[in-house]
């Protein structure tokens, strides 16, 4: 099957892009995120058959929200789709994901999707796992199954940093917990969101988990079934609808392709013929977004009419 394009062209067109990274900004709200490399630029782009790369790809960087798809699918196969949509809805919110306020106005007190913060807090409360352990465990096997690379770990410096200044997710778990969405200790709680979006990986590792997600839940290279089709489904409906927070609506008519971000400026892309797209530039837009990585993947979608629309 031919990939979207040759390796000198992502190359020559991750080159052209790297202008766009200088207009964003390095998130300050988590330290350890502070000290991130604002000219790396990476791309990863695999369809099974064939990998193609650009940029420094090597270099690993944590998950962040791009956790939320993988605690969502996971979530899914253990509770089922009723239990998950109990206690999280299914519509893009159009507020920034640390929001508070939509959870103040929404009756029930339900977090309007599970890419949102709250959404994902929810989300993360429904793994299964009788301890923090338990379930940063069974987390981190999917994610090596995903990407078939158990080399992958918690960035524990990332997590501690994130964990000294979370007050305001904390605020979030408190406030579901006594509108009855969560229950137990939401100290725990936080610590196992925390570090599963302080997963470290490489671009390889999100293109992988982009062509398992676009190939329906199907590993590329064997053709197991690793995610349910209709729970790969879900997950790639809300990349597209909420996946880039409030800038999804824009980016589904610029680029059109299924797509979540993390503050750590990683993007992962699943498009519908398999092929995995895996990003990371550092410097976020105002809305979040990597600014680099967002002009690429426009870019790349307009030239090679990628988009699912
Ligand atoms: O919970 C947080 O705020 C971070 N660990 C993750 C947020 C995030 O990646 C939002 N992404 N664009």
């Amino acid at each position: 099957m031919a990939i979207v394009m040759e390796e000198h062209e992502l190359r020559q067109l991750v080159q052209s892009c790297r202008f766009a990274a200088r207009n964003g900004k390095i998130p300050d709200y988590i330290p350890a995120l502070k000290k991130a490399d604002p000219g790396l630029f990476g791309c990863v782009v695999c369809n099974g058959e064939k990998t193609i790369t650009a940029g420094e790809v090597e270099e690993p960087f944590t998950l962040q929200s791009v956790s939320k798809i993988i605690s969502l699918a996971l979530a899914l196969m253990d509770k089922g789709e009723e239990a998950v949509f109990q206690k999280v809805g299914m519509e893009p919110s159009g507020d920034p994901f640390y929001t508070l306020q939509a959870l103040e106005e929404g009756r029930p007190s339900r977090p309007m999707n599970p890419m949102i913060n709250a959404g994902a807090l929810a989300v993360t409360s429904l793994l299964a796992g009788n301890s923090t352990e338990e379930k940063l465990g069974r987390l981190l096997a999917f994610v090596h199954e995903l990407t078939e690379n158990t080399s992958i770990n918690i960035c524990e410096e990332t997590a501690q940093s994130e964990l000294e200044h979370a007050d305001l997710n904390l605020a979030l778990c408190h406030y579901m917990k006594s509108h009855g969405v969560v229950h137990g200790n939401m100290e725990e709680l936080l610590e196992v969101y925390i570090k599963q979006c302080a997963l470290r990986v490489t671009c390889r590792d999100l293109a992988k988990i982009g062509s398992v997600i676009g190939r329906n839940g199907n590993d590329p290279a064997t053709g197991r079934s690793i995610i349910p089709p209709r729970i790969a489904r879900i997950v790639k409906t809300f990349m597209v609808t909420c996946g880039m927070y409030n800038a999804s609506g824009e980016f589904a008519i610029k680029a059109g392709i299924p797509t979540k971000s993390g503050i750590s400026g990683a993007l992962v892309s699943a498009l519908p013929d398999g092929t995995g797209i895996g990003i990371v530039s550092p410097p976020l837009d105002e809305k979040g977004n990597s600014a680099g990585g967002v002009k690429l993947l426009e870019t790349l979608a307009e030239r090679r009419k990628l988009s699912i629309f």
